[in-house]
């Protein structure tokens, strides 16, 4: 393997002096004395691509993780000379371009100052055996940078000092440190200098990235093949990176349904049907919300995908439908293996249409899963995707299944080196045939692209539901997505913890972990504690291989049974807040969690912190992570920060203890944020939503907050049809005042708000609604509660 990236490397190549500078509106190439070739390309004021050839020619371009929707155009664009080097100017920033070897520096455009600069910059190996190059990218350090991101590693959060591996691989039982695993998200951000950049070094070959640990001050990112090609992003502020990355590689294609946030329950397996409607019935039975049922493989005839195994489900089309007249909607797991097998109409398809991947040589790519001996869909034909997507006809349109689970798709191969296919399988990669180096980091992508196609279609006018377990950049604009086969110990609820948050730094919201654990069996106190972590992670759901022990939220005695019920309601309440993170992350690619960094990047206590985070825009939560606490110690940002279950105040900017009982766990909110709460169902649409609560968290100063509504499903918002409500506050010592902005045709289905006042410092002796001064007993004003018309612009509550 070649890892090498010293210049003393004997095999290692440079671009010679610049021999040619040629500029073509947006694009700007700078040609070497050796035939090395530099495109600069402007996309945005603060996206530049750089993309290098070593043969004078570039490869056709073509990428599964940009999308067409990504922002482009720039405001300024500006290209200088002068004796050392080519200086290219934006309204954002400033690239200089050695005219000596092609190696670059980016300043920001305001203040000069350094953001990121080239070492050796781009060299490479000649892989004479692959064709190609190994092709690598060094750059300085510089003084105190720290560097987050790279999708799903799992170990802190500041990556400094490490190596990693970009190569998506089956993890089962995987621990803290082990690389690669199930995905590869090739995208980094620096931060120094209280700024932030991004990297996303767009390569699907096995590749690497080497933050400070080979050298201490050299970061440096290589590739076993293709092109040098990445997109330098600047902030910078983090957050604006990491919006800005997810606008190139793309945003979610639409709002998930709002029951997908609900708490989901799965396990290796539920069946046959009787025991389905046993766990189903019980969380109604016991009041525990959930909207999700999960059928893994037995479901299947001989884990035959799109088979039913009649004498377990001996009537899918009507258990689905009864589990879902009970509020529970159905989701099933599809693998890409498909049995070899002639009398399996599927299989059979896929040979006669030449659907299955094949070897080098001719003969199929031939593989053991959990069906046995499997051919597998080429998903990189977009034929094939077709093909695939109408599969999920009778399921989702007939059956009524409503959200499809991709497992095993990095592709997993069981028993052969490397636990996937071997490099020299073909793929057809939307026409730029390649090898398996080449298309294995984008194969899960793409099988839960076409999954995703199938769902679209056949849910439609609803919206579809799919998770993987492999990805690539850009996965997030069709799936969401689990951390995997992870293990039930306190060390993995750590992990999990770390993971959602660096999925949600890499563009990849829409994410959460193995509840409880997945190998091996949790105790109740750890189940609970991950239950509660859990209830704030996008995806929520609970999974266990089960051969170790019932994880329901009932397995644990009566005392875990309660705590479990009290956090699963909690995040039924939050749904319209959770839902207006989502809004945020869907139509501007906010990130759900933020990760302490990303919240404050200024503040230098938070560039190391790794269990507290921000959940959507206000509420700071922090995990338990050990056994037998009352409490921790944990870092607060700095503001202040409400106790959510005392409403005491916090001061931030330092570390404090917290008390947390079993039934408990540090949750903060921000001051002067407003909360919006529904009350607790235990489906989605259980029932019609008559009141929604609003809880003030008061300020003296000002706070903005929103609240974001539309059908809960469908494509009407798409239309107009939400209502965003932006909520202004302003606090001063004897006065609060409310004012709300509306936007949207959406009205919605209720008339009051629940308003809750926390921490006043006065009194309250009149109340203004829309400035006439009201009763307060026509306000039911009691306990510094009112309710008050969903209508209202200002609302104004006078101290004595
Ligand atoms: C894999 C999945 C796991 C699933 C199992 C059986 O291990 O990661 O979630 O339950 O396969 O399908």
């Amino acid at each position: 393997m070649i890892l090498n990236t010293e210049l003393e490397y004997k095999g290692n190549l440079f671009p010679s002096k610049i021999v040619k500078y040629e500029k073509n509106l947006n694009v700007l190439s700078f040609t070497s004395e050796n035939g090395v070739i530099l495109e600069v390309t402007i996309r945005r004021d603060s996206v530049l691509r750089f993309r290098y050839t070593t043969t004078g020619i570039f490869e056709n371009d073509f990428s599964y993780a940009i999308t067409k929707y990504a922002s482009r155009g720039y405001n300024h664009l500006e290209v200088t000379e002068n004796e050392k080097q080519y200086i290219i100017t934006t309204a954002k920033l400033i690239c200089h371009v050695s005219k000596l070897d092609l190696r670059t520096s980016i300043f920001d455009a305001k203040d000069k100052s350094l953001l990121c600069e080239d070492e050796l910059g781009f060299h490479w190996e000649e892989s004479y055996e692959h064709g190609g190059d190994v092709v690598k990218m060094s750059k300085i350090a510089q003084p105190g940078e720290s560097y987050y991101g790279l999708g799903d590693k799992p170990v802190d959060n500041n990556l400094k000092g490490k190596r990693f591996e970009n190569w998506v691989t089956d993890s089962y039982a995987y621990g803290r440190g082990t690389d690669p695993i199930y995905k590869a998200i090739p995208f980094y951000t620096g931060l120094h200098s209280k700024r932030s950049y991004g990297i996303f070094f767009d390569n699907t070959f096995r590749s690497f990235f080497d933050f400070c640990s080979e050298r201490r001050n050299i970061t440096s990112f290589w590739a076993h093949g293709g092109e040098m090609n990445y997109y330098f992003i600047y902030g910078p502020e983090m957050s604006e990176v990491v919006a800005n990355y997810t606008d190139l590689t793309g945003k979610p294609h639409e709002m998930p349904a709002l029951w997908t946030l609900g708490y989901h329950q799965c396990k290796w397996s539920y069946y046959p049907e009787s025991n389905v409607k046993e766990i189903t019935k019980k969380f109604r039975d016991l009041k525990i919300p959930c909207d999700a049922i999960y059928l893994d493989i037995d479901y299947m005839e001989g884990f035959r995908c799109f088979t039913w195994n009649k004498q377990y489900f001996p009537d899918p089309k009507r258990m689905v439908k009864e589990l879902a007249d009970d509020g529970f909607k159905t989701i099933v797991i599809i693998d890409p293996g498909i049995k070899i097998d002639m009398d399996y109409s599927i299989f059979k398809e896929g040979l006669e249409k030449n659907y299955f991947c094949k070897r080098a040589d001719g003969p199929y790519m031939k593989g053991k899963v959990w069906p046995g001996e499997c051919y597998f869909p080429d998903f990189t034909n977009p034929e094939v995707r077709d093909w695939w997507s109408n599969l999920f006809q009778e399921l989702v349109e007939e059956i009524g299944v409503k959200g499809v689970w991709n497992d095993m798709n990095e592709p997993a191969v069981m028993d052969v080196p490397g636990k996937s296919f071997p490099d020299d399988v073909r793929h057809n990669y939307d026409g730029n045939f390649s090898s398996h180096r080449k298309a294995h980091n984008i194969y899960g992508m793409q099988m839960a692209r076409a999954t995703y196609q199938g769902l679209k279609k056949f849910s439609y006018p609803k919206r579809p539901f799919v998770i993987t377990r492999a990805a690539y950049s850009g996965t997030q604009r069709y799936t969401s997505s689990w951390t995997g086969d992870n293990i039930a110990t306190w060390d993995h609820l750590t992990i999990a913890n770390i993971q959602a948050q660096r999925m949600c730094m890499s563009g990849f919201s829409f994410i959460g972990s193995d509840i409880g654990g997945f190998a091996e069996q949790p105790n109740g106190e750890l189940y609970a504690r991950w239950i509660q972590l859990g209830i704030f992670h996008p995806f929520c759901r609970t999974h266990s291989s089960g051969d170790h022990g019932d994880q329901e939220p009932w397995a644990f005695g009566e005392n875990i049974t309660n705590v479990v019920r009290k956090f699963i309601e909690l995040r039924y309440q939050l749904l319209p807040y959770l839902y207006t993170a989502f809004w945020r992350y869907v139509g501007e690619g906010v990130p759900i969690l933020k990760s302490l960094v990303l919240f404050d990047q200024a503040d230098l206590h938070t560039h190391y912190r790794n269990d507290e985070f921000i959940f959507g825009e206000k509420i700071l939560a922090c995990p338990i992570t050990g056994p037998n606490q009352k409490g921790r110690r944990m870092y607060f940002p700095i503001g202040k920060w409400y106790n959510f279950w005392d409403k005491t105040v916090v001061e931030g900017g330092q570390e404090s203890w917290v008390d947390a009982d079993l039934d408990s766990m540090p949750i903060f909110i921000k001051e002067g944020a407003i909360i919006p709460k529904y009350p607790i169902q235990q489906y989605v649409g259980e029932k019609e939503i008559t009141e929604v609560s609003l809880d003030v968290y008061y300020k003296n100063g000002k706070e903005d907050s929103e609240l974001y509504e539309d059908a809960n499903d469908g494509y009407d918002y798409t239309k107009g049809r939400y209502s965003l409500l932006k909520f202004n506050l302003v606090g001063s010592e004897n006065k609060l005042i409310i004012r709300i902005h509306k936007t949207g045709k959406y009205i919605t289905p209720y008339e009051m708000f629940n308003i809750n006042l926390f921490g006043l410092p006065f009194e309250v002796d009149s109340i203004k609604v829309d400035n006439e001064e009201v009763d307060l007993k026509d306000l039911s004003f009691n306990n510094n509660s009112l309710v008050v018309t969903k209508e209202f612009t200002n609302l104004q509550i006078m101290g004595k």
